[in-house]
């Protein structure tokens, strides 16, 4: 949660804050500000509101030549978004500048000790806190600012990525991380400095990732400094070599970085499964699962943890896993996870699965399944993340910058993994028969066909049918088996960025509280696909039409059964059972998005929500 820009440089540095912050929005953006430091003029707009409304009230302040900058945009922890909670945040003195990603948990404390002192505070924020410490210290032990950030954050609990500047020494800005990201791009004769490397790609392919418990002292003309915050120990600072591109981060004609999304599954389920999928030569590997094949065959059960949307593909990995590899599968919620005293043994396996990497949640639930001796395999996207690094073992995903708020080629990247998991699994145990083997690796790899064909078939049909509902307040989603977990993220996908009102439930337990909603004002999805329980499926549609609801239905292309029964149906390439909530999903993320689109909703940056939630 919250972005973080900051440079230190040659160049303006005002245009690379503003257009780093609207890279960085998906992560919140509540409110938004900048800081320049022009000569010794330090020179600072903040709005609440997204990045355009701080362009508007930054006017007077764009045409600086400071070569040396800060930004912000915010998801509000402490303190409702206004102008006033706005980063970046000023110390009493006006010398120290500071922009603050995380949550200060002992900031009370702090603050009534800073009271007595004389400090007085105009904002309601935990950084505003922080910023009149380090100044406290600074002052209290006539140290420099990297010292005295180091000292005032061993009094810190808490978590935070932060960037702090001071008017007295203008050409630094001390950089710190503990949970919450941040990367150095390392230019010649400039530095960047952002929670992820969108902002400065285009300068600079060479980075640095802060590890937890690590600051930076960024000085213009020098080189960096890295050292551990608690010891003061000097750390070689590694610079890694960037993957990202440009064209990856941006819309590419697309109106909306969710439906470019959308429309990049076909080629990002290719690019999971590339040199680990060999179908012809029934091989599938992951360099993560052959290393440490042993514990997996080994584990008396996995244990799934993640958040959202990644928890609904452990749904699908708890079906599939069981199915293919016959071993027990367990998914927790990472968040009820890392507080129930769970049991965990030493032959456990547990697969934490992340887009980002960075979620809170899910990193605690990690950390606590290793202090218990269990060993730790994660899903991640963003290559470098903390959860990638915390884990023993692991796969990427591979599905590319995923910018969109709301996930949709994560989750079916992630399906992909996971499916390959199982599939490797029940091959060392033989668990699955040859030629079942075989079959679903040749299906696999035909899967982005299928998804690029669903794409093209469904997605008028979806416009069409987001038409007649885009006024609904309620919906329900359906769906057995494999498809119980789609039926989850659809409702999901449709309540976060459109604001109706979504459930999802396994069709079965309908008739155990839920029918009790249907009337003719409700649609129903109805995961619907010729493979797997469809005849179970078709009575509880014939349920809901007794009783008057209005069904959409995913059916298999040629379904005439459903056909008869349903309002509306959607058709979808056929696929075995197992594999189906790959291409079920496609429908249902077009289904959201247009419908959304139509209430005029913002699609990319849904109300309250970002994109990596750091926080508990
Ligand atoms: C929903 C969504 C969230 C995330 C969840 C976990 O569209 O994006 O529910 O899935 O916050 O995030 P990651 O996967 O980054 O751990």
């Amino acid at each position: 949660m919250c972005g973080i820009v900051g440079y230190i440089g040659f160049r303006e540095a005002y245009p690379i804050v503003i257009k780093g912050l609207k890279r960085l929005e998906y992560r919140g953006y509540d409110s938004a500000g900048v800081m320049l430091c022009d000569g010794n003029e330090l020179k600072i707009a903040k709005t609440k509101g997204k990045v355009s409304d701080l362009e508007e009230k930054s006017k007077a302040i764009a045409s600086s030549k400071a070569s040396i900058g800060m930004g912000h945009t915010r998801w509000a922890t402490h303190g409702v978004p206004n102008d006033i909670n706005s980063h970046p945040h000023v110390s009493n003195s006006g010398n120290i500048v500071i922009i603050h990603n995380g949550i200060i948990e002992n900031y009370e404390p702090l603050k009534k000790e800073l009271l007595k002192r004389g400090y007085t505070f105009t904002s309601d924020t935990d950084t505003e806190v922080l910023v009149n410490l380090i100044e406290d210290v600074k002052k209290k032990e006539k140290i420099k600012l990297g010292k005295a950030v180091q000292i005032a954050l061993n009094q810190v609990v808490g978590a935070y990525a932060i960037c702090v500047f001071d008017k007295e020494n203008p050409d630094e800005i001390i950089v710190a991380r503990l949970g919450s990201p941040i990367a150095i791009g390392v230019g010649e004769d400039e530095f960047f400095i952002a929670s992820d490397a969108s902002p400065f790609i285009e300068y600079t392919s060479n980075a640095i990732y802060l590890e937890d418990e690590e600051m930076a002292i960024v000085r213009l003309h020098k080189p960096l400094k890295i050292r551990k915050i608690k010891d003061d120990s000097l750390v070689d600072p590694y610079i890694q070599e960037l993957q990202m591109n440009l064209e990856q981060i941006e819309k590419g004609g697309y109106d909306h970085f969710m439906l470019k999304e959308i429309y990049e599954q076909p080629n990002v389920i290719k690019d999971t499964y590339r040199g680990r999928l060999l179908a012809n030569q029934g091989i599938i590997q992951m360099a993560g699962v052959e290393d440490n094949l042993e514990k997996f065959l080994h584990a008396d059960r996995i244990l799934i943890v993640a958040c959202g949307t990644s928890w609904h593909a452990g749904l699908v990995a708890e079906y599939v896993i069981e199915e293919f590899a016959r071993i027990p599968v367990e998914v927790e919620y990472a968040s009820e996870f890392r507080y129930r005293n769970p049991i965990i043994n030493k032959n456990d396996v547990v697969i934490a699965i992340s887009q980002s990497g960075e979620t809170a949640d899910t990193l605690a639930a990690i950390k606590l399944a290793k202090e218990k001796g269990a060993f730790v395999f994660g899903v991640c996207n963003v290559v470098g993340s903390s959860i990638s690094r915390e884990t023993n073992a692991g796969a990427y995903t591979h599905a590319g910058p995923e910018i969109g708020v709301a996930s949709t080629k994560a989750f079916t990247t992630q399906i992909t993994v996971l499916t390959m998991i199982a599939l490797r699994l029940a091959k060392a145990k033989g668990t699955l028969s040859n030629s079942d083997f075989h079959r679903y690796l040749q299906e696999l790899e035909v899967i982005p066909e299928k998804v690029a064909e669903a794409l093209t078939s469904t997605n008028e049909k979806a416009k069409e049918i987001a038409t007649k509902f885009k006024a609904a307040t309620n919906c329900l989603y359906l769906g057995r088996g494999y498809n119980f977990p789609v039926a989850l993220e659809g409702a999901l996908k449709l309540k976060e960025i459109s604001y109706i009102h979504a459930e999802g439930y396994p069709a079965a337990e309908m008739k155990h509280g839920p029918i009790a909603l249907i009337d003719e004002q409700m649609p129903v999805i109805v995961i619907a696909p010729k493979q797997g329980h469809y005849d179970k499926v078709v009575s509880n549609i014939q349920e809901i039409k007794s009783r008057s609801g209005k069904i959409i239905a995913i059916v298999t292309k040629g379904d005439t059964q459903v056909k008869g029964l349903a309002d509306h149906v959607i058709e979808i390439p056929e696929t075995s059972d197992a594999l189906s909530p790959l291409i079920t999903t496609i429908p249902l993320q077009l289904l959201s998005y247009h419908i959304a689109v139509m209430r005029g909703c913002n699609v990319d940056q849904p109300r309250n929500l970002a994109k990596s939630v750091t926080v508990e």
